[in-house]
């Protein structure tokens, strides 16, 4: 049975593009294996708190006040959503050519010393191994390619962030153009959808 943990992070509630295929790729997963699971984990509904004075030191285990015991706690559960998973995908719509802070909030919470990650001798090391990660981007222009490639802040940041934690099996999925009429909208929405159906089938073969 595969396990996919889906991390919404748009604001844009039902009208979200991201929030629509991660829900197809959940939906063709479950046409392929009726027996997957899928726990959403949605922080751009219900955004996660930012780290303050109050509660930065959780992320180093710190547990020592109710606030640090709130906040590790939450780290623990966030974690224990990607541990469980073997699947992990991520809704991020671009914003202002990088990710929206509620999913830079997520990474915040699950990026820790010694738990996902270490510091080696020789060099950083992620821990959290045995993980594919599937992230689909939303973007109004293009940047896949010509002069709007070197905005794109997004995805390097992304790959960044997951290979950090160990996470190097990463397929990203772009539906671009979404602001430059119907039917580049539309164009690109169904090839992602396309996209999506086939990478369903392989994350299935993969797992099986
Ligand atoms: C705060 C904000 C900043 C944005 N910045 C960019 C941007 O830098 N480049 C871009 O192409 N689109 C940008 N957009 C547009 C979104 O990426 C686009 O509407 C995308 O579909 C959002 O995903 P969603 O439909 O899941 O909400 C921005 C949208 C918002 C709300």
């Amino acid at each position: 049975m595969v396990k996919a943990l889906i991390v919404n992070s748009a604001a844009t509630g039902d009208a979200s593009v991201s929030r629509k295929l991660t829900q197809v790729f959940a939906d063709r997963l479950k046409d392929h294996d009726s027996s997957a699971e899928i726990i959403v984990r949605d922080v751009g509904i219900e955004p996660l708190p930012h780290l303050t004075a109050e509660t930065v030191g959780a992320i180093r285990g710190a547990a020592s006040t109710e606030a640090e015991r709130n906040a590790l706690s939450l780290s623990n559960a966030l974690i224990g959503e990607i541990t469980d998973a073997d699947i992990i995908v991520i809704g991020a719509p671009m914003y202002n050519f990088g990710i929206p802070s509620t999913l830079k909030a997520w990474f915040d919470h699950v990026l820790r010393a010694g738990v996902t990650f270490r510091y080696t001798s020789d060099g950083p090391q992620g821990l959290v191994k045995g993980k594919r990660a599937l992230v689909i981007e939303t973007r109004a222009g293009f940047y896949s390619e010509g002069p709007g490639a070197v905005l794109d802040t997004q995805e390097p940041h992304l790959r960044n962030l997951l290979g950090f934690m160990g996470i190097s099996d990463v397929e990203f999925v772009r539906a671009e153009r979404l602001a430059l009429g119907a039917d580049a909208a539309a164009a690109a929405i169904d090839a992602a959808t396309a996209r999506l159906a086939e990478l369903a089938e392989t994350e299935l073969t993969l797992a099986a």
